[in-house]
């Protein structure tokens, strides 16, 4: 199978391309670099530093001649999303739009578009699925449902069927730990550097922490899935990407510390404005459609993890 991953020199995207050329993938990568690095991009793929928003990018989906695209590039901080909305729209709204009208030329039969729980906004039933109400509340959560608008718009009149999987919270090695890396890389590459975490508020909050290597599997099953995966209707293409069970940050500060028989301990300090209480996505439907479940437990996530973080050092 041919495929363009986008965002391949990232965290998610490394992964998933090193995964899928164990089983004889032809990838190429589409990549600017500006939070990804060269050091995720297998040397076995074809590599294009390209903003998915430039012709160029857009040549190189066609030359590719993809059977399915996988787009997940963008502009991931949350708070870089606050501070400057308009480059967050920019990249992630405008940058699907171009992905999705390259997919259309290239004559790809799929696109896989990586969205994200952002787009629940404040949740008011647990566990989320796709038919809850979608009210993001920051502009990061915005960008990434008027994207999923946008592929419906161009892939559904010109028949390239298209899927956005909404992931939950991912972690696992390659996660960037400065900046906006999620908080087990925050906390993995302090224990590794023999810092004491910081937990904010209670750390009773909880959130659906997924191991990269599930969030990889999705992608691959729903790639190669026989049944068309954007049914007709609002939620149609949209999947929970997720394992349906709820963490607190707590269990995960101290599953790292046994993982990485950290003797330090575990600082507290007052709770940031804004932090969602609970959170927990349920994976039933990609299960239905697709027949993916995620199957890592949180301890050997965090084991796998935090034995990536020590090996950086
Ligand atoms: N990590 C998570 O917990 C999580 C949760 C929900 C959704 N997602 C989504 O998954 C995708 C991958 O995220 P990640 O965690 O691997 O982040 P990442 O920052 O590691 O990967 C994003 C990649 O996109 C590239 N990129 C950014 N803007 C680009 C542009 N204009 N043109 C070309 N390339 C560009 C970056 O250089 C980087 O390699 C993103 O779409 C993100 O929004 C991630």
């Amino acid at each position: 199978m041919r495929i363009v991953v986008t965002g391949g020199a990232g965290f998610i995207g490394g992964n998933l391309v090193h995964a899928m050329l164990g089983g004889g993938a032809d990838i190429t990568v589409i990549d600017d670099l500006s939070t990804g690095s060269m050091d995720n991009v297998h040397p076995a793929t074809t590599f294009r530093r390209l903003d998915v928003r430039t012709p160029e990018a857009a040549e190189a989906i066609v030359a590719a001649r993809p059977d399915a695209i996988v787009h997940l590039a963008a502009q991931v901080s949350v708070a870089a999303s606050i501070q400057d909305p308009a480059f967050d729209h920019s990249v992630n709204v405008d940058g699907t739009r171009a992905v999705a009208e390259a997919a259309v030329a290239a004559g790809a039969r799929r696109l896989l578009f990586a969205s994200s729980a952002a787009v629940y906004g404040e949740p008011h039933e647990l566990p989320l699925t796709e038919e809850s109400p979608t009210a993001p509340v920051v502009p990061y959560g915005v960008s990434k449902l008027e994207a999923e608008g946008v592929l419906s718009e161009i892939l559904r009149p010109a028949g390239v069927d298209f899927a956005a999987l909404r992931f939950s919270n991912v972690y696992g090695p390659r996660q960037r730990a400065e900046g906006e890396g999620g908080v087990v890389a925050e906390f993995a590459s302090r224990m590794t550097a023999g810092v004491n975490p910081v937990i904010f508020g209670s750390g009773r909050q909880t959130r659906d922490f997924i191991y990269v290597a599930d969030v990889v599997n999705a992608i691959a099953t729903a790639l190669g899935a026989d049944t068309a995966l954007a049914a007709p209707g609002p939620n149609g293409p949209a999947y929970n990407v997720s394992t349906g069970v709820e963490t607190s940050v707590n269990m995960l500060a101290e599953g790292l510390r046994i993982a990485l028989r950290f003797p330090g301990v575990i600082e507290g300090a007052e709770a940031r404005d804004g932090d969602v209480e609970a959170s927990v996505l349920s994976p039933e439907k990609a299960d239905a459609t697709f027949g993916w479940r995620a199957a890592v437990e949180l301890q050997g996530g965090l084991a796998a993890t935090a034995a990536w973080f020590a090996q950086q050092r």
